[in-house]
């Protein structure tokens, strides 16, 4: 039996899969790491960290594997998007990674937007500047850490950096370059317009390549430490939201996906670069060739869970947290969640916005709370699904991946807030299975994704609205929405009390 390793190097950990011929999951691995966050709205890692735990993680997967080694013929990637690792001369890190979910970067954002220009950015990057992404963060080093900035000699994304230190290779691939704002999208190559307008050296970009594409093998040192062998290949792999569209077989016009990690996703395949949405939801490459992807992010999404968990029940289990929320009827009791903990990105790009619990009651139990944050977060990813059907897309099918798919009352909750047929995998592993799967393709056992999607994914269940329950969400989504022009002004009058 062949085998394929995919390595999603997430915010939290890096999950490792070992994926076989018939798509099965034989190995999970799982190592975390801390986030570094030294002022509010900082969000940090330290790059070797990533590298060291996958390393570990990729040799306590070789311990348990009984087979031959040589026998696991592909390894791809999965990673976090828009961090920036900066690199000098000798391909060092120059500081620890700023990432997608730090929002310190709004006077960046609204340089790029006087110097590029709205239009022309939209444009090129199909794009707006938005915090998390990785231009304003280059600029920001730019300007407060000059004397980093000066030995800067290139940047890449959080996977491609653990992909440089397991290979020696260093290459960005279109999925991840997408998010970075400096790529032009419809043209796949870097803007050299850009980068003469916000005033950085073209050079600092690194070659491309396709996420399928084989960059080469590990290291000799690599290979020592894991007990992989040489003879792998290494497939440059995808941006998360890519391998988890990938992972879940959106690879064709029709199919949506709705993923919540810690942030969370709503995602819909394109064909072509040539759709307008006016930059409301974010444009991507995908990882398959040449075709595109839309999407909405809600920035803390499963993070809003793990917060109210980590503040109101540390020392519970998800399960404890969450049982009884299906008998708390829709609506929560009248209590109403926005979850911008750490600002908006989708429909609201704004860093300065906090989250809300409106309308509390005494009579409310903690159980009410957590159903509450749970239709929050929902509502959050449905005003993008809104924004794609105002712009003519029929969503009716959704595949629901991550931690909202762990939850049958979640699940359901998404048929009736989406107002769609909810799909849950049979075992879905969304980015993590998207890499492996890139590998599989990279490495000739299929002739297109597509053929890998059909030969590895099952449907598991489905979960239709309930009507009564859609009703009900619809006049509360109106409310939910004005939570956040009611909100806006007296958040950014909060703001210097902010530590
Ligand atoms: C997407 C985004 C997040 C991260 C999470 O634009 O910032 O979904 O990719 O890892």
């Amino acid at each position: 039996m062949k085998y394929v390793v995919g390595v999603d190097l997430g915010t939290s950990a890096v999950k490792i899969l070992l994926v076989n011929q018939n798509g099965e999951i034989t190995q999970e691995v799982s190592k975390s790491y801390p986030l570094i966050q030294e002022k509010t709205g900082y969000s940090e890692q330290d790059p070797q960290v990533w590298v060291d735990q996958t390393v570990e993680g990729l040799s306590d997967l070789v311990r348990n594997f009984q087979g031959d080694i040589t026998d696991i013929e592909g390894i791809s990637f999965s990673g976090q998007m828009h961090g920036l690792v900066l690199l000098d001369e000798n391909n060092v890190p120059l500081r620890n990674a700023i990432l997608w979910n730090d929002t310190r970067t709004t006077e960046q954002c609204k340089q790029i937007y006087e110097n590029v220009g709205e239009e022309t950015l939209l444009q090129i990057t199909k794009n707006p500047a938005l915090e998390g992404f990785t231009l304003p963060k280059i600029l920001w080093v730019k300007q407060y850490e000059p004397e980093v900035f000066e030995k800067a000699e290139s940047f890449v994304l959080p996977k491609d950096y653990l992909r440089y230190k397991l290979t020696g290779q260093l290459q960005m691939e279109y999925s991840d370059a997408a998010g970075t704002l400096l790529l032009d999208i419809g043209k796949k190559q870097w803007s050299q317009e850009i980068c003469d307008r916000v005033g950085i050296d073209v050079s600092l970009c690194v070659p491309l390549v396709e996420s399928h594409d084989k960059v080469g093998t590990l290291t000799a040192e690599v290979v020592e430490k894991t007990g992989l062998s040489e003879s792998t290949g290494v497939f440059a792999g995808g941006a998360d939201n890519a391998c988890g569209a990938i992972g879940s077989g959106i690879l064709e016009e029709g199919k949506t996906l709705c993923s919540i990690g810690t942030s969370g996703v709503v995602l819909s395949y394109e064909e072509s670069d040539d759709k307008d949405f006016q930059g409301k939801v974010h444009y991507f490459n995908h990882g398959a060739e040449n075709v595109y992807y839309t999407m909405g992010v809600t920035l803390a999404a499963g993070y809003s869970l793990s917060w109210f968990k980590d503040v109101f029940a540390k020392d519970e289990s998800f399960d404890e947290l969450l049982e009884g929320v299906e008998k708390v009827p829709a609506g929560a009791n009248g209590l109403l969640f926005t979850p911008y903990l750490a600002g908006e990105r989708t429909p609201h790009a704004d860093a300065a916005i906090r989250a809300s619990f409106v309308g509390m009651d005494s009579s409310h139990k903690r159980i009410d709370f957590v159903r509450s944050v749970l239709e929050g977060i929902t509502f959050s990813l449905n005003e993008s699904i809104d924004i794609f059907r105002k712009n003519g897309k029929t969503i009716d099918t959704i595949v629901s991946i991550g931690g909202g798919a762990q939850n049958e009352t979640w699940l359901q909750m998404q048929a009736d807030i989406f107002d769609a047929k909810i799909v849950r995998l049979a075992s879905e592993q969304g980015p993590g299975m998207g890499a492996a799967m890139l590998a599989a393709y990279g490495s000739g056992w299929f002739n297109s994704l597509k053929e890998c999607a059909d030969s590895f994914l099952k449907e598991d269940k489905e979960y239709v609205p309930n009507k009564e329950n859609t009703e009900t969400y619809k006049e509360l989504f109106a409310l939910y929405q004005d939570v956040y022009k009611d909100t806006k002004s007296l958040n950014e009058n909060l703001v210097k009390f902010r530590k």
